[in-house]
């Protein structure tokens, strides 16, 4: 499957009540409604929502490629319903054709130490653990940061 551009749209407003609703699965990480919400107002972080609210992915912060060569992939999230059936793995490909076409090098994630689904899907995705972040997360939960060249398939 490849980045299926029908598929995707830039989050409006009416979408913010279902990213707050789905951001309460990451609150064991921390205050993430509130700090996914401040992402979504953020003019350096662009908000993708996926066929009709299967799931949403942000990515950012889009500064200039030559101030910075790395772009987070700061959140990507499936509706429980639709797991399982590739949409995560569409999205990261999403995410690395998105940050080719503004020239960054590297697409880079955190992914909590506990989360195998997510570690699973990133491994599979070309995605290689750099290092372990012990308290990376503001509830103190440890973190693997994962990079990925984006002219890598
Ligand atoms: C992590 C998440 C985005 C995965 O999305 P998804 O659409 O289910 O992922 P895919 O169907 O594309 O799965 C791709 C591969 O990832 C792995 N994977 C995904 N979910 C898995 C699970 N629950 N258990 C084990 N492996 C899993 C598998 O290797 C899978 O390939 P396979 O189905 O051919 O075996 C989804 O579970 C989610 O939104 N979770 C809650 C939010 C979250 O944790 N986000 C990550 C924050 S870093």
């Amino acid at each position: 499957m490849d980045s299926q551009p029908d598929l995707w749209k830039k989050a409006e407003q009416k979408d913010r009540d279902f990213i707050r609703k789905a951001s309460e699965e990451f609150t064991i990480f921390g205050p993430y409604v509130e700090i996914i919400d401040g992402w979504f107002r953020d003019p350096w972080v662009e908000t993708w929502i996926y066929g009709d609210q299967k799931g949403f992915l942000m990515l950012g912060p889009f500064f200039p490629s030559f101030f910075c060569s790395i772009l987070d992939v700061m959140v990507i999230y499936v509706s429980p319903f639709w797991r399982r059936r590739g949409v995560g793995k569409t999205m990261l490909e999403f995410a690395r054709v998105r940050a080719e076409r503004k020239g960054y090098r590297f697409l880079r994630a955190h992914v909590g130490c506990e989360n195998q689904a997510a570690f699973k899907l990133f491994k599979k995705a070309g995605f290689k653990v750099k290092r372990k972040i012990e308290g990376y997360y503001p509830s103190g939960l440890s973190a693997f940061e994962f990079f990925k060249e984006v002219n890598s398939k």
